[in-house]
C-alpha cells in the first residue's frame, strides 16, 4: 500500500516518537519497598530497590526528611547493596519521601515512608492504586500477632470497623482516595498515610525523559 509521501514522513515520525517513548519508558525505575507498606514500626529492617531494565543506568536512592534534603543512600543513610537500600534498625527520623534519580535526571515514582514509635501501624499499599482494583488495607500492632479489631478511618472520618484488623475496598475509584489511619482498641491509633488513586488508561508514573527531552519534537500535529 502506497501513501502520500507528506503522509508517509509523518508515519515514520510517528514511528521514531513511539520508539522514544517505549525506550524512555524501559529505562525508568521503579521503586519498590519491602515490607510493602508505607508504614513500618521504629526498630524494623526495611529494604528499598530501584528496579529497572538498564543495569547501566546508575540509579541512586535518595530522599528527603524533615531534618535533610536529597540525602543519598549509602551516603548519608542506609547501606547501599546493590541496586537495593538497607535500613537494618530504621526510626523514626527515616520518615520522609524516597525517590530513585539516575545521573541523566530521570527519577522513579515516589514513595511517603512513615515510621511510628507507636504500637499500631496502618499497612497501605506504597505505590498509587489502579482504579477498579480491590485494596486491603492492615491495621496492627508491634507486640500482638495481628487479627485484633479495627477502626478504619479516611479523611478524619470512621468508616468502618473489621473484626479482624483488614479492610478491603473493593473497585476502588477515585473517591476512595484520601488520608486514611487505623485505631486498635486499647492499642492506640496509626499515623495517617495516603491512598492515590490513578486512572486506568494512564500509565504511572508520567514518563520521565532519560535524553532528548526537546518538547518539541512532541508536537507533530
Ligand atoms: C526534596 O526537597 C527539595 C528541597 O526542599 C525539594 O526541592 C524537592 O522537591 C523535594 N523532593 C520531593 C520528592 O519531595
Ligand atoms: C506524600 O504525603 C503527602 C502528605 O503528607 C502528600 O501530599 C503526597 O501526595 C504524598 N506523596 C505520595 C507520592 O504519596
Amino acid at each position: 500500500m502506497f501513501l502520500p509521501r507528506g503522509k508517509m514522513e509523518k508515519t515514520s515520525l510517528l514511528w521514531q516518537l513511539c520508539l522514544c517513548l517505549l525506550l524512555s519508558c524501559t529505562l525508568q525505575a521503579r521503586l519498590t519497598v519491602s515490607p510493602s507498606s508505607s508504614q513500618v514500626f521504629e526498630g524494623d529492617f526495611v529494604s528499598l530497590s530501584c528496579e529497572e531494565d538498564d543495569s547501566s543506568a546508575g540509579w541512586t536512592l535518595r530522599r528527603n526528611t524533615s531534618k535533610e534534603k536529597s540525602s543519598q543512600c549509602g551516603i548519608d543513610w542506609g547501606r547501599s547493596a546493590g541496586s537495593s537500600c538497607i535500613v537494618s534498625h530504621i526510626i523514626s527520623w527515616d520518615s520522609g519521601v524516597y525517590w530513585c534519580e539516575s545521573r541523566e535526571g530521570p527519577i522513579s515514582n515516589m514513595v511517603n515512608l512513615t515510621v511510628t514509635g507507636g504500637s499500631v501501624i496502618l499497612q497501605s499499599p506504597v505505590l498509587p492504586v489502579m482504579e477498579g482494583d480491590d485494596v486491603t488495607l492492615l491495621c496492627k500492632t508491634k507486640t500482638t500477632p495481628s487479627n485484633l479489631p479495627a477502626a478504619f478511618y479516611k479523611d478524619g472520618s470512621l468508616i468502618r470497623k473489621q473484626p479482624t484488623g483488614h479492610m478491603t475496598i473493593q473497585h476502588v475509584s477515585r473517591s476512595d482516595e484520601g488520608l486514611y489511619k487505623c485505631d486498635i482498641s486499647g492499642h492506640g491509633e496509626s499515623p495517617s498515610s495516603w491512598i492515590t488513586v490513578t486512572e486506568k488508561h494512564t500509565t504511572t508514573p508520567t514518563p520521565t525523559w532519560k535524553s532528548n527531552p526537546d518538547p518539541s519534537a512532541m508536537r507533530t500535529g
